[in-house]
């Protein structure tokens, strides 16, 4: 990751890594759920090392569009295309697109009867068919650098919702993945955790990874995003960098839907 290092500017510490080639590519994406046109002619390209924050009201299509990046969804016409390789729809394909496009969810989703360190190293041994010591070991880095080392042996109950929300960062991490997909990851945090997952954020745009994330936090889009793209109504109404996007927003959509959030 480090060929994409920032280039952190230091009067704002404001982040904004290199954008590499084209990663993750939308091209005419159409979905429905049965009448509802909820991705309406959807075309985005996240280039390496971008990230991208996604925001809008609730209902325009946010969550769909990561879904359907990840094949959670099917798409009715369009393509969506990760590294070059068009979506595959099932088997061995879907497998290695999943891990290689990880995804964080609002609820943190661990597996509650398992440690941890188990959470985090299934992936890798079953489908990176890494052994059981090799993934241990890169668990435990990974859990360093969320900062939950010590909690490795404890279950996903046992911890705080910031703590479990690092531990399914660390998981998707653990599979190496090459795009992040991060949906709404602190809205369901108590208001006193929510930095110490943004932060781990933070760290992963300073890295250099691809992410996507569908959040509110605006703090976070000034600190770490390339672009804001803003939907509605499942459509891409707007996208800009987000001092542009925050500051002088154009189209009323957005313009409305700014007005609301920032009175909050
Ligand atoms: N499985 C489903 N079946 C039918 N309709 C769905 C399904 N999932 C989502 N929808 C509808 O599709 C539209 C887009 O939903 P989506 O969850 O993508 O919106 P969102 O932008 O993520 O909203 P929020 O901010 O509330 O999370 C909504 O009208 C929603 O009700
Ligand atoms: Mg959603």
């Amino acid at each position: 990751m480090s060929e994409n290092a920032d280039s952190a500017t230091a009067t704002t510490g404001a982040i904004r890594n290199h954008v590499g080639e084209p990663l993750v590519v939308l091209t005419d994406v159409e979905k429905f759920f049965g009448e509802l046109h909820v991705l309406q002619n959807i075309n985005l390209t996240i280039g390496k090392g971008e990230v991208v924050v996604v925001i809008g009201p609730s209902g325009s299509g946010k969550s769909t569009l990561c879904r359907s990046i990840n094949r959670l969804e099917t798409i009715q016409s369009g393509t969506i295309s990760i590294d070059g390789v068009p979506l595959p729809s099932e088997g061995n394909g879907l497998a290695k697109l999943r891990a290689d496009v990880g995804m964080v969810f609002q609820s943190f989703n661990l597996f509650a009867h398992k440690t941890i360190l188990d959470n985090v190293t299934l992936g890798p041994i079953k489908v990176r068919k890494l052994s059981n010591a090799e993934a241990r070991k890169r668990g435990m880095e990974l859990l360093t650098r969320v900062g939950v080392q010590d909690q490795a042996e404890k279950y996903p109950a046992q911890l705080s919702g910031g703590q479990q929300q690092r531990v399914a960062i660390a998981r998707a991490l653990a599979m190496n993945p090459k795009v992040i997909l991060f949906d709404e990851p602190t809205s369901a945090l108590d208001p006193e955790m929510v930095n110490e997952v943004l932060d781990v954020m933070v760290d992963l745009a300073r890295q250099g990874m691809t992410m996507v994330v569908v959040t509110h936090e605006m703090g976070f889009a000034r600190k770490a995003a390339n672009r804001v793209v803003f939907m509605a109504d499942g459509q891409i109404v707007e996208e800009a960098d987000p001092d542009t996007f925050f500051t002088a927003p154009k189209s009323a959509r957005a313009k409305d839907f700014l007005s609301k959030i920032l009175t909050h």
